[in-house]
Formats: structure tokens, sequence, C-alpha cells
């Protein structure tokens, strides 16, 4: 819902709720002197949860906001000026994520990044020079033979997360002027003026939630994501350095995909649950080493070198791959993931359940690579659709690209950087 209603509301509701403690918390806020915080905006690994088996855990409520740009180009000092101190307000008035306390239970700060897209680095006569891999929603769906109308064309992509869905609505406010002080921190400036606001994603993840909140009886009661299975384990999630652009104007950025998955979990749960966790990893994995939701899986999602080589062997005599057994073959020569995926949140969207997809990668390319490993049609002909790992039960419905840059660059660059 948003707005300050939506956040009365919420920090009404997480009063209430037991699992969010609130009683005297009172949200811890930034530091005083921002220059300690990352070079890198993505640079989130250090403050997230982990869990006890070293495993990334990402913040329950995820906002991604799209903007369209209404300043001047090229943007005025004045303009930047706005823009960067709306930015450091919500630092200042928020942690950053758990604060780096690797023993955090719950991260009650705030997580955010900010990617501007092809469509506003196109508004500049100059072009993104070639170290940036962005290339434009619309090349993303052609190359995937996807529908072309699923490209956005926003100008900017805010992406916020926390565990409190207070938290992420109160720097959405702040951000966009309807707040005076956020945790008393007075706010001085706002992105109102020169973005506006064209539309919103609130996701959702963690145990329990999925079963509870999306009204769909077949998802586990203590599963993470709507499909049932935990994703992102220590051992198929990328470095942040892997990810991060390493050279260029715009070394220390990185750039994202942002996408919204329809998903088909009537049909998914049709199944039974080997054969979902046969299609979810591997057919070489099967329910008590998986467990219901993967949470017999520790530090590792299972999936082996050899789990790949088998691909051709299991889609000949079995008739049926796996979607991390797939998405594995895309992995480099030091048999690392290409792509961080950053916050998969529900969303109840108006079509049926969702997912909101965020990853991050050193190139749009790498993202590519990885769903064309996905959709493996050279499988086809052996596999039937709705036993190619997850690819029969998911639709493309939104796809957005950004390039986010190191956060000295956050507030309105050019193609150039900042000339
Ligand atoms: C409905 C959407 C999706 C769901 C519910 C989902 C869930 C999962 C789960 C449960 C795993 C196995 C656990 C793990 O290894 O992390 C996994 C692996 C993975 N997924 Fe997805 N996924 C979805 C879509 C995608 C998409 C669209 C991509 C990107 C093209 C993707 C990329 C990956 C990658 C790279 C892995 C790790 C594979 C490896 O081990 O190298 N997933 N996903």
């Amino acid at each position: 819902m948003g707005g300050t209603f939506g956040l009365s509301a919420c920090l009404a509701r997480e009063g209430d709720r037991t699992d969010t403690p609130t009683e005297g918390v009172d949200f811890p806020s930034g530091p005083s002197d921002l220059s300690t915080l990352p070079r890198r905006q993505h640079a989130w690994n250090d403050y997230l949860i982990h869990d006890g088996h070293g495993n990334t855990i990402l913040p329950r409520h995820q906002l991604v906001l799209f903007l369209d740009y209404t300043g001047s180009i090229p943007p005025t000092d004045d303009e930047r000026a706005r823009v960067e101190e709306a930015f450091r307000g919500i630092e200042a008035a928020f942690q950053r994520g758990t604060g780096g306390r690797r023993d955090a239970l719950f991260n009650g700060g705030l997580l955010f990044t900010v990617g501007y897209t092809p469509t506003y680095f196109d508004r500049f006569d100059e072009s993104l020079p070639t170290s940036v891999g962005l290339d434009t929603p619309e090349s993303v769906v052609d190359e995937l033979s996807e529908e072309p109308s699923i490209a956005d064309d926003h100008d900017a992509v805010v992406v916020l997360n926390s565990d409190y869905a207070s938290v992420t609505l109160t720097a959405e406010e702040a951000l966009f002027g309807t707040l005076d002080t956020v945790d008393g921190v007075e706010v001085t400036s706002s992105l109102g003026g020169v973005f506006e606001r064209d539309a919103r994603r609130a996701a959702f993840v963690g145990r329990g939630h999925p079963a509870r909140e999306l009204e769909h009886d077949e998802i586990p009661d203590s599963a993470p994501l709507s499909m049932g299975f935990k994703s992102g384990f220590a051992d198929n999630q990328p470095s942040e350095d892997k990810v991060t652009i390493d050279e260029g104007v715009f070394a220390g950025g990185t750039t994202q995909m942002v996408s919204l998955l329809e998903l088909g979990l009537d049909e998914w749960y049709d199944m039974g649950s080997d054969e979902r966790v046969s299609q979810m990893f591997g057919p070489g994995l099967d329910v008590d080493e998986v467990g219901s939701t993967g949470e017999q899986l520790a530090d590792e999602s299972g999936i082996t070198e050899e789990t790949v080589d088998r691909l051709r062997a299991d889609a000949d005599e079995r008739g049926r791959v796996g979607h991390s057994q797939k998405l594995a073959a895309a992995r480099d020569e030091d048999f690392d993931a290409l792509i961080l995926r950053r916050s998969e949140g529900n969303v109840p969207a108006e079509f049926g359940p969702a997912l909101s997809f965020t990853s991050l990668q050193r190139s749009i390319e790498d993202f590519v690579t990885t769903r064309e490993a996905m959709n493996a049609p050279e499988l086809d002909d052996e596999v039937e659709d709705d036993r190619h790992g997850i690819r029969g039960f998911v639709e493309t419905r939104h796809r957005a690209t950004a390039l986010v840059p190191p956060r000295g660059l956050r507030s309105l660059p050019t193609p150039r950087g900042r000339e």
C-alpha cells in the first residue's frame, strides 16, 4: 500500500507481532561519519545476518521503487546535491543493516542501492564506457525470446531492504519528503522535483511468511520462499568482488537485473516432494538429503561439477533435470556462479503469486548467460517443459536493468561519471 497511511498501519501491525520484537526497539541509527560506509553500494554481505553455516540471510522486507527522472540534462549541481543529501539522510537515520555485527539475529537497519537504467543514460549525448556492460532490457528479452512488452523503461531503481517493513516504508517516505524527521533525524532533502515514483514493488521473504501471507495451502509452513525451498548458499553465491566492475570510471559499481516472475504454484505443488526436489536441485538429490525446505543443506547447495556433468544423461535417461543443476552449468572456470542473487521476495501480485528477483553481476551479459542455462533448449527433445527444472512454472512479467554506481557516483551520474 505504502504512503504515510501504510507506514502507520505497518508500525501498528509490527507492534502486535510476536516474531518481530519492537518493544523498546529504537531502530539503530547510522554512523555520524558517513565516510566510514563502504565505497560499494552493494557491499551488503558484512551487514547481513549469517546463519550457523555461514550463509547470508536476506532481510525479510524488500521494497523496489521505479523512478522517472524529471531533472535537467546534464544535472545541475543543486539537483545532484539534493539527491545526495536525501540518500545521506536515510543513511544517517538508519544503521547499515546489522551494523556489521556478525552475531546479529535481526536486521534492524536498512540496506539500499540506487541504480540507473539505460533509459536514463540515453538522455545524455555521450554513451557509457565499454567497461560498463549495461544491456537494455529490450535486448535482454530479445536474446531470451521473451515478450517485448515486459521490458521496463524507468530511469532509476531504488531497492530498500530491512527486517522491518516500517524501516523500508519510512525510508521511502523520507526520500519523497512526506516526513520531517526520521528516528529523531531531521529530513533536510528529498528526491521530489528530480524524480517521480512511477511504480513500486513490495516483497517479503522468510520462514513461514509465504504460507501465511499467500493464500496457497500447499506452501510448506516453514518455507522461506513460495516454491518451498530456501535459496542462496555460501557455495553458489559468488563473492561481491566477482560481481563488481573492476575498471573504468564506474569501477566499484555493479549491474542489476530487476525482474518480476509469475509463479505457477498450483502446477508446481501438483508434483510430489521428491519430484520438486529433483526439479529444484537435481535428480541426484532426494528429500532426505535436502529436507522439505532445503534445511538439510548446510552451506552447500548439493550441486557439484559431477551434477552438471550428469545433465545430458539425466535428460536422456530420466527425462527430468534440475533448476540448480542447469544453472550451475553457467558457473565460471572456478566453478563460481556468475550472478549474486540479492533479495528474492514473494509478491502477492494482481495476477497471482510472483517472485521479485534481483541479481547483481559484473555485466548484464552474465545474467543472460545464466538465464540461458536455465532455459537450456538443447535438452527440449528429451525433457518436457514441466520437467525442465522450474522453467515450466515461471513466466517473466517485468524486466529492468540498471547500473549501480559506486557510492561516490550514486547521485545523478553522467555516462562519464561526474563530468
Ligand atoms: C521462481 C523463481 C525462482 C526460484 C523460486 C528459485 C529458487 C532457487 C532455489 C531454491 C535454488 C537452489 C538453492 C540454491 O542453490 O540457492 C536456486 C538456485 C539458483 N537459481 Fe534460482 N530460483 C528462481 C529463479 C531463478 C532465476 C530467474 C535465475 C537467474 C537466471 C536463478 C538463478 C539461480 C542460480 C544461479 C542458482 C544457483 C545455481 C548454482 O548452484 O550454481 N534462479 N534457485
